[in-house]
């Protein structure tokens, strides 16, 4: 998309854009790697369960991963029968359990405890498997690193060998990367699954692979296809791949205004109409989001701050060519992921409009108002 011409078409600020033709990118760079695999493709709504986006996404997968009971029921809303709903989570609750087995196709317990205590529900339309920590880890960065010590995320891959679980299971699900640019930890993880479970593999029905690859900056798709047909052939398994980022991390864009700027200790700070109210994860990892007005030979540099009271509510320091000046706009990239989900009105900040860029046009979604602030915080 222009990224000028975004600015110019959206009116208020900031904003949220969701770029429908980027979507439609990825899921066009998805398609052959489901058709040629055979793996059914849904997608984790956890990402950015905006409906309209739900809907849009509908005819392209298989169904939706969820991971609670209100995402549960946004999926059942959405989708048809026949199509997948796949849950795992460490959260359910006792109270929940009933309903989000109507709801759902699959879940897979995150632990034996959690299998245990449900697997006496009387539903043979739900098909139920574990989610198994292969003790594998890729990730350096523990904050999100689902093979760290002492994990709460799926029963450790020497527990359930011991255990006498696999007979009374229909599937496994594994989840262990993040943000991961090439296929080396899903071979290895399938290879250290037929290492513990060889032939017994072939007594489940299906194997879910989790989220976490960013297919779109992946070149050679072969060896994920490979592994997939290879799991079909040998096993007679149904494969799940529950991408989130990948369908829409690219596709979301941020835009903002100048609102203040001055100098503070010799640097120049320009304050924001936005804040990492808008995209939390910017201070959760301590990372710096991508900015289209970044120029890294520009001569001025300028801390893009949030408008929130707290002092770490700082975007990063970026370069210009031009200083951004007051009621000049600045576009933020690639927070299609895990963003708006996680957006939240503290200080009192509204949250972004949603747009959309649908047919080469900007299309406002969605607005809240203070009634919509006021709503959450009034008493029933
Ligand atoms: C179990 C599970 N599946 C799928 C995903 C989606 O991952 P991503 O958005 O990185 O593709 C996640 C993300 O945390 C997850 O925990």
């Amino acid at each position: 998309m222009d990224l000028n011409f975004l600015k110019c078409s959206v009116t208020s600020s900031p904003a949220f854009i969701l770029d429908e033709e980027e979507i439609a990118r990825n899921l066009h760079i998805l398609r052959p790697i489901r058709e040629q695999s055979g793996c059914q493709l849904l997608y984790s709504i956890k990402a950015l369960p905006f409906m309209p986006l739900l809907t849009m996404l509908k005819p392209f997968v298989d169904g939706f991963s969820v991971s609670s009971l209100f995402e549960a029921r946004l999926a059942n809303e959405i989708l048809t029968k026949g199509q997948i709903i796949h849950l795992t989570t460490p959260g359910i609750k006792q109270e929940e359990f009933d309903e989000l087995s109507r709801l759902c196709s699959h879940i897979s317990f995150n632990s034996l405890s959690q299998l245990q205590r449900h697997t006496s529900i009387d539903n043979s339309a739900l098909s139920m498997g574990l989610r198994v920590n292969p003790k594998l880890s890729f990730l350096k960065d523990d904050r999100f690193n689902p093979c760290r010590q002492h994990s709460k995320l799926g029963i450790d891959i020497d527990a359930l060998w011991q255990s006498s679980c696999m007979d009374q299971i229909k599937g496994l699900h594994i989840h262990t990367v993040f943000s991961a640019t090439n296929y080396q930890p899903i071979i290895q993880t399938i290879e250290k699954l037929r290492r513990y479970f060889g032939k017994s593999l072939a007594q489940l029905d299906w194997l879910n692979l989790g989220g976490g690859y960013l297919f779109d900056q992946i070149n050679d798709h072969r060896p994920f296809i490979d592994t997939i047909k290879q799991l079909k052939n040998d096993f007679g398994l149904d494969i799940h791949v529950e991408p989130g980022k990948a369908i829409v991390g690219n596709s979301g864009y941020l835009i903002a205004t100048v609102i203040d700027r001055f100098i503070s200790d010799s640097k120049t700070i320009a304050i924001l109409d936005t804040s990492i109210n808008h995209n939390p994860e910017v201070f959760e990892y301590q990372r710096q989001p991508e900015l289209h007005e970044h120029d890294p030979d520009g001569r001025h540099a300028v801390i893009l701050a949030g408008s929130t009271c707290l002092a770490g509510d700082v975007f990063g320091e970026y370069r210009f060519r031009h200083p951004p000046e007051i009621g000049d706009k600045i576009v933020f990239k690639d927070v299609g992921a895990y963003s708006l989900i996680k957006a939240n009105r503290f200080n009192g900040y509204n949250l972004p409009d949603i747009y959309a860029y649908r047919d080469s046009q900007i299309i406002l979604l969605k607005r809240y108002s203070y009634q919509d602030y006021r709503q959450q915080w009034l008493a029933d």
